[in-house]
Formats: structure tokens, sequence, C-alpha cells
């Protein structure tokens, strides 16, 4: 499909990635009980998938230190999904003692980011996250695989789509349901998008990929627009466009839920998302972080 088929899709699925993308780089530490009030205003906003929190190592993510609490202690909306990062067993022992849903594994799709965010190179990672899929499936729980660094890395520059084809394949050998396709530093263009996805729309099913955009750049937008336009229905974003991956010199916030959500009001694609209380949700964090976010929605309506 090109992009001048415009057949944009009816509805889409947001997952909200803010608790978790938004928060591990936020200097100021959230409390967890205002973690916990702002999971439950986004669980009451229509969202049917939020990330919640991060098991991995608190030291090197201070921020998301009271995973387990925050996942153990926020409401159980019906109907939504609270899923966590995950990148090893240690942390599916966690995740499963706080009973998330669904557990999150993640690597890059480059060997220097890969091993600076988790210390281990790509092929040391396969047999890891293997065993994490195989026991949280084993546990009831279903698996979403991010690859990360996809359009570019902070350390080394493009990145081949052999190595994107290669570990997207790999999770999911071991057994993810879906795929996430990370901007992580935000260095995407549209034509780059529809380049990447034409070569992995020709090996995997659009409901199995979902799009990970960080506005960096500003360009996130204009890459869920041409993603939809190739067909995906699925997008991450983080409320207020807060976030950025501190393990990747440069990246800033995913593209702000809010103003994805005025995009797709606007053209009529259903989200069963309510603008005003997500608009709400967003300042509520925005007040907490004690600064502005970069969502133009919230800018619009301050
Ligand atoms: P390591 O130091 O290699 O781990 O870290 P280790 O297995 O050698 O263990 C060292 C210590 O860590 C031990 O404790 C372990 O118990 C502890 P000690 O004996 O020293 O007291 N440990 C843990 N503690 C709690 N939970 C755990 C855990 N695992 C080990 N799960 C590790 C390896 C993966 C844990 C570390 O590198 C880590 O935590 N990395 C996380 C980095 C991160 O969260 N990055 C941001 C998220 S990724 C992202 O933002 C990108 C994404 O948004 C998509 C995109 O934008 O592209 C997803
Ligand atoms: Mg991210």
């Amino acid at each position: 499909m090109t992009v001048s088929n415009r057949n944009y899709p009816k509805k889409v699925t947001v997952n909200e990635v803010g608790p978790r993308d938004g928060l591990q780089n936020e200097k100021t530490f959230i409390s967890t009980e205002d973690k916990i009030a702002w999971i439950n205003q986004l669980s009451q906003s229509g969202l049917s998938y939020i990330e919640v929190t991060s098991f991995v190592n608190p030291k090197w993510i201070p921020a998301l230190a009271d995973a387990y609490e925050v996942a153990k202690q926020i409401d159980r909306a019906s109907g939504v999904t609270y899923a966590a990062l995950v990148p090893n067993l240690k942390g599916l022992q966690r995740g499963l003692e706080a009973n998330i849903d669904e557990v999150a594994v993640f690597m890059s799709a480059s060997e220097t980011h890969n091993k600076k965010n988790i210390n281990k190179s790509i092929n040391e990672t396969f047999p890891i996250l293997k065993e994490v899929g195989k026991e949280a499936i084993a546990a009831g729980k279903t698996v979403r695989g991010y690859v990360s660094t996809v359009f570019g890395c902070p350390y080394e520059g493009p990145v081949c789509v052999e190595e994107v084809l290669r570990v997207s394949e790999t999770l999911f050998d071991i057994g993810v349901r879906e795929i996430s396709l990370g901007d992580t530093i935000g260095v995407a263009n549209p034509l780059q998008v529809q380049k990447m996805l034409d070569i992995l729309l020709k090996r995997f099913p659009s409901e199995r990929l979902a799009m990970h955009f960080h506005d960096t750049r500003g360009l996130a937008m204009a890459n869920v627009l041409v993603s939809l336009e190739m067909g995906i229905t699925n997008f991450d974003s983080s409320i207020g466009g807060l976030g950025g991956c501190p393990y990747a010199p440069g990246a800033s916030g995913n593209v702000a839920t809010d103003d994805l959500l005025y995009m797709l009001d606007g053209m009529g694609i259903q989200t069963g998302i309510h603008q005003e209380k997500l608009l709400a949700a967003a300042k509520f964090i925005q007040e907490k972080v004690g600064r502005p976010l970069p969502s133009h929605s919230l800018q619009a309506c301050n």
C-alpha cells in the first residue's frame, strides 16, 4: 500500500505509556500516592491499555522504584489491560507478584543501545527474553515486545532493517502477541517510516505491529499519520508528551496522547477515549512534575 491510498481505519488502539516511559526519566520523584491517583484517572478516561510501571533494577531507574506498590494498589478497571516493562526473570517474578496483566519485554535493534540499556549484547538478550516469555505465558499472562532504535541509534546512527527483522522475528518466536516498533530518539521521518513498514508488513500482519514514536524533532505525529495510511491501527503515546529513555542521549517524550487523540477524534477515528477526562489527567501530572509539558493540546487549554 502506498501513502496515496488514504484509507484511514475506523478504529485505533492507543496504548498509554506515560506512567512508565513518561516517568522513567523524570528528575522529580512522583510519589507513589500521586502515581496511583493519576493512573486511576487514566483508567477512567476510556483508555484500554496502560503501561503502569517497570520492573527493572531500581538502581537503574529510581523514578519507578515503587513499581510493586503502584501495580498492586491501582484500581483495576474492567476492560483495561495493565502492563509493565520486564527485562528478565527477576523482573517477571516481581511483576507476577504485583499481578500485572501483560508483560512487556524490550530490546534494541542496535548493539550499543541494547548494551547500554540492559547491559547485554543482542544475542545474550534472546535466551533471557525467551525464558521470560515462556514463564509469563505459563503464568497466564500475555507478552508484548518492544524493538528499540528501529529508525536510528544514538550511538551507532542508522540501523539496518535486517537487524530489525531479526529481532522482531525472534520476539515473535518467543510468543509476543505484538511488537512495538520504537523510534527511541525521535529521528524517523515519514518516508523512512513508509519504507520500513513496506518491508515489515510483507513479513508481519499489521494487527501485530504497533508504533512507538518519540517526538524529539517534532515529527512523531507526521509519522503516526503515515503509519495510519499504511494500515497500522495501534499506537503508543504518553499523556502530555512526558518522557524519554534515560539510556538514549537526546531522547525526549513520546507523541502526546492528548494531541494524538485530538487528531484521531478530528479525523473521525474511534479510540473510546474521552478528551476532557484525558486532559484532566494531563493537567494533574503536569502540576506534579512542576513544569509545562510538551503537549500542544495542554498548552492550548492552559
Ligand atoms: P545488570 O546489572 O546487568 O543485572 O542489569 P544483573 O543480573 O547483573 O544483576 C545486578 C543487580 O541487579 C542484582 O542486585 C540483581 O538482583 C539486580 P545486587 O545483587 O547487586 O543487589 N536486578 C534486579 N533488581 C530488580 N529488578 C530486576 C533486576 N534484575 C537484576 N528486574 C538490567 C540488567 C536489565 C536489570 C538493568 O540493565 C536494567 O534494569 N535496565 C533497565 C533500563 C531501562 O529501564 N531503560 C528504559 C526502558 S527501555 C525504553 O525506554 C525504550 C522503550 O520505551 C521503547 C523505545 O522507546 O524504543 C521500551
Ligand atoms: Mg520509549
